[in-house]
């Protein structure tokens, strides 16, 4: 399976994305692996401008060196700056599988989608907690992936915003099977299964797994929302 098969052809399972903004950076090739090891399905890179969030993190250079490391692996790469344009073709020369860009930025996406997927990666469109889902809708359809932000980003540990889930609802039924839906920021244990109940197939946890001791019981954790769910006959 190619990297980009990875979230394209998941069917109906839900993936688990660790964010490596948690990760020990100083061991970040050891802790990813730890992770995919421990049942992770792709990795989540939170890329931050200091412009469109209050924030810096990571760019293309650790983007090419998880790919030197771990060739096979989906790099979903989530842009948050104010201008992702400039950045499709130096996260694609470093091996990105996807590209995720925000709404709030380019509201006429479309054209960029395409250069993304001219570039080689799969293209994904992300909406922030305050944005109205009518932003996005028009546009589904055009994308491989929905991220739907469940914190205004910036910084993993914070609480998550149960309201989103209503977003998931919407775009949800607008779908192919192919089409991903992501959820993003303060998903744990506890929060995974209303995610999935809204129709996330994508789970991304940055403290919930590089927080936990044991990264197979935190993934398992994610995972488990699923069963409790089939358990109760919600799906
Ligand atoms: C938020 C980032 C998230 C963040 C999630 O700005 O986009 O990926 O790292 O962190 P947790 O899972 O701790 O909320
Ligand atoms: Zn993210």
């Amino acid at each position: 399976m190619s990297s980009l098969d990875v979230l394209t052809k998941a069917g109906s399972r839900v993936l688990v994305a660790p964010s490596i903004l948690s990760a020990d950076f100083a061991r970040m090739g050891d802790e990813c692996r730890a992770t995919l090891e421990a049942g992770a399905d792709l990795l989540h890179l939170d890329v931050m401008d200091g412009h469109f969030v209050p924030n810096l993190t990571m760019g293309p250079a650790l983007c090419a060196s998880l790919r030197k490391a771990l060739p096979d692996v989906c790099l979903d790469v989530h842009l948050m700056v104010a201008d992702p344009a400039k950045f499709i073709r130096p996260f694609a020369e470093a091996g990105a599988s996807n590209f995720t860009f925000h709404i709030e930025v380019v509201p006429q996406p479309d054209k960029l989608a395409k250069q993304v997927r001219a570039a080689g990666m799969t293209a994904g469109l992300a909406i922030n907690p305050p944005t109205d889902v009518s932003t996005i809708l028009p546009w589904v359809s055009e994308f491989d992936l929905i991220l739907i932000m469940s914190v205004n980003p910036g910084f993993s540990g914070q609480a998550f915003v149960p309201e989103v889930l209503e977003k998931a609802r919407r775009v949800k039924p607008l779908l192919r099977p192919e089409q991903r839906l992501e959820v993003d920021g303060g998903v744990n244990a506890t929060t995974a299964p209303r995610c999935i109940e809204a129709g996330i197939d994508v789970l991304v946890a940055a403290s919930a797994i590089f927080g936990s001791p044991d990264y197979r019981t935190a993934i398992r954790s994610l995972r488990a929302a699923r069963a409790a769910i089939g358990k109760g006959g919600n799906r």
